[in-house]
C-alpha cells in the first residue's frame, strides 16, 4: 500500500468511497443541470406554437383512452427530423406542439407507424372500423382488436382533471370546465379516441 502521504489527490479520491461518491454525483448534478435548466427558460419549448390548443374535452378523455388501453406501447407520437421521417409522416415534431400534454407521449416504441401527425389522415369511420378491428382494413396488421369501446364515456372526473392540468399550466377557462361534462354528454369512448386522433399534429400541419 502506498504510504499516505505521498499519494496523489487522485489516488486519494480513489481509495475513498464515500469522497468518490460525493464528487461523482456533484459532477454529473452539473453536467446535467447545464444541459436542462435552460430549456425551462427557452421559448420555443415553454410556448405553444401557433394553433396549438388545449385539448378539448372530448379529446382530453380520448387521449386518457389513448394512455389506458396502451396505445403508445406500439405507437410514437415524435416525428424526427429526418427525411425519411418527415417525408413519411409530414413536417418533424417540435417541443411547442406538446406543451398542454401531461405527460406527453412521444415514444421512441414503433411497432406500428408514428401518430404525431395522424389527425385528417383517414375519415372518422376508418378509424372506427381499424380500432374495433385492424384486419378489416388493413389485412396484414397485427394491431390488437379494441371492440369495446362503444361504451359511454365517463365524464364524472372531467372538471378535476382540467382543474389538474390548469394547476400546471393548460389555461382552461371556468367556462370551459363548467361546459365540459355537457361536451360528453351522450359520447363513446370511441367518439372521444377518435376525436383525440383526428387532433394530432393538425396545428402546424401545413408547415412542409
Ligand atoms: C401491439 C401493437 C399495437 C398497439 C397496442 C396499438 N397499435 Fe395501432 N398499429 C399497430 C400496427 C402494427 C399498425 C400498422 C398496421 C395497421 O394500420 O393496422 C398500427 C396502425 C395504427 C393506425 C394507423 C396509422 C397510419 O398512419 O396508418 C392508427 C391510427 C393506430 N394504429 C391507432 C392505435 C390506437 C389508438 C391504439 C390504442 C387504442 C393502438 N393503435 C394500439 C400496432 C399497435
Amino acid at each position: 500500500m502506498a504510504d499516505t502521504k505521498t499519494m496523489s489527490k487522485h489516488e486519494k479520491v480513489e481509495r475513498n468511497v464515500g469522497l468518490m461518491m460525493v464528487l461523482t454525483v456533484l459532477t454529473v448534478a452539473i453536467g446535467g443541470l447545464v444541459e436542462i435548466v435552460p430549456l425551462f427558460f427557452q421559448h420555443s419549448t415553454t410556448e405553444p406554437v401557433a394553433g396549438v390548443k388545449p385539448y378539448d374535452p372530448v379529446r382530453l378523455v380520448g387521449r386518457d383512452i389513448y394512455i389506458r388501453e396502451g396505445c403508445y406501447n406500439c405507437h410514437s407520437q415524435m416525428i424526427r427530423p429526418f427525411r425519411a421521417e418527415t417525408e413519411r409522416y409530414g413536417h418533424y415534431s417540435v417541443a411547442g406542439e406538446s406543451v398542454y400534454d401531461h405527460p406527453f407521449q412521444w415514444g421512441s416504441k414503433r411497432t406500428g407507424p408514428d401518430l404525431a401527425r395522424v389527425g385528417g389522415r383517414y375519415s372518422d369511420e376508418w378509424h372506427r372500423i381499424h380500432l374495433n378491428n385492424p384486419r378489416d382494413v388493413v389485412p396484414e396488421s397485427n394491431m390488437p382488436a379494441f371492440p369495446w369501446l362503444e361504451r359511454p364515456a365517463k365524464s364524472g372526473d372531467i372538471e378535476a382533471k382540467m382543474k389538474g392540468l390548469r394547476t400546471v399550466g393548460v389555461p382552461y377557462s371556468d367556462d370551459e370546465i363548467a361546459g365540459a361534462r355537457k361536451a360528453l354528454e351522450g359520447k363513446t369512448e370511441m367518439d372521444c379516441l377518435v376525436a383525440y386522433l383526428q387532433g394530432l399534429g393538425t396545428a402546424i400541419k401545413s408547415v412542409k
